[in-house]
């Protein structure tokens, strides 16, 4: 088999990333009608992509959207244009819209829903201990458990990082800490690990219900509970977490120095974290 350098995908039509084309009836375009995931490929190998393909069923029941084939062939489908990159190390994308048609706000009749995937090469796992973080009042709706491309505020609240200097945005909604721009926010304090509740206010990422999964394994206390910016900069640790950026130890937020007590237990996580994916070389 040829492989690429990368990749893209959409309803059956295979391109380079930079040369896929998408219909501007794609509801996406006009409304942002659609959900999407993000896993990684390590070892050529999609991890956690169970996990991944229960939320995508999730958010699109979520919204109303039909998958585009069944979820099983989604997986496969999936691991077969990994298979397809050079690198064994990949960012991949996936995302599910409400079909193709021309504008109207109503549900397209007797349209399928539209598949559009691509893979990027990636450089490998990405950990980093100097994250500032900047805190930004959360004026989000209030489903953000559902993972969905409309993601304006979400695009705010990252530049407005870039632009003070910082790493990540925190969102913050009645003095409440949910999450950030694009990852989650938990603590350690006294050797327990806080995380907010995995309800409306915040998406239920991947990577916040592995360090869960670590932290019971390695007998660190859990409290799923909602904590405020006060509290988070009091704690002995601060972890964002995503897909691409599974542990991201902050060391500042809004300028104060925050963190950096509890580097042990970090430490452990990490460890966990890069077992789970060196099981995949043997997959
Ligand atoms: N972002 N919260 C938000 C708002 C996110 O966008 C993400 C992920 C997370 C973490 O979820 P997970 O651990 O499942 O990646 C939390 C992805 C990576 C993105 O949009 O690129």
């Amino acid at each position: 088999m040829e492989r690429m350098k990368d990749l893209a995908y959409y309803n059956g039509r295979i391109t380079r990333i930079a040369d896929m084309m998408i219909p501007a009836g794609d509801r996406g375009f006009y409304f942002g009608d659609g959900i999407y995931e993000v896993a990684m490929v390590f070892h050529r190998k999609i991890f956690a992509l169970e996990e991944h393909l229960d939320r995508m069923e999730g958010s699109a029941a979520m919204v109303r959207i039909g998958l585009p084939m069944p979820r099983e062939e989604i997986g496969r489908l999936l691991q077969e244009l990994a298979d397809r990159v050079e690198s064994e190390c990949q960012f991949l994308y996936w995302q599910i819209t409400r079909g193709t048609a021309p504008r109207n706000h109503l549900f397209p009749a007797g349209v399928d829903s539209n598949l559009y995937v691509y893979s990027k090469p990636w450089p490998g796992v990405e950990m980093a201990d100097d994250y500032r973080l900047v805190s930004v009042k959360d004026t989000r709706f209030l489903n953000c458990n559902v993972k969905t491309l409309n993601l304006l505020l979400n695009v705010l609240a990252a530049q407005t990082a870039k632009e003070q200097g910082c790493q990540e945005a925190v969102f913050v909604r009645d003095g409440i800490v949910t999450e950030g721009s694009h990852s989650n926010v938990s603590m350690i304090r006294d050797g327990v690990f806080i995380t907010h509740p995995a309800d409306n206010l915040i998406l239920p990422g991947v990577e916040r219900r592995h360090m869960i999964a670590y932290c019971g394994q390695l007998g660190i206390p859990v409290e799923e509970r909602a904590f405020t910016l006060e509290e988070l900069k009091q704690a002995d640790e601060i972890i964002m977490s995503s897909t691409s950026h599974p542990s991201m130890r902050v060391r500042e937020i809004d300028g104060t120095a925050v963190g950096g007590r509890s580097e042990e237990l970090v430490g452990k996580l990490r460890a966990r974290y890069l077992e789970e994916v060196e099981k995949l070389r043997e997959k």
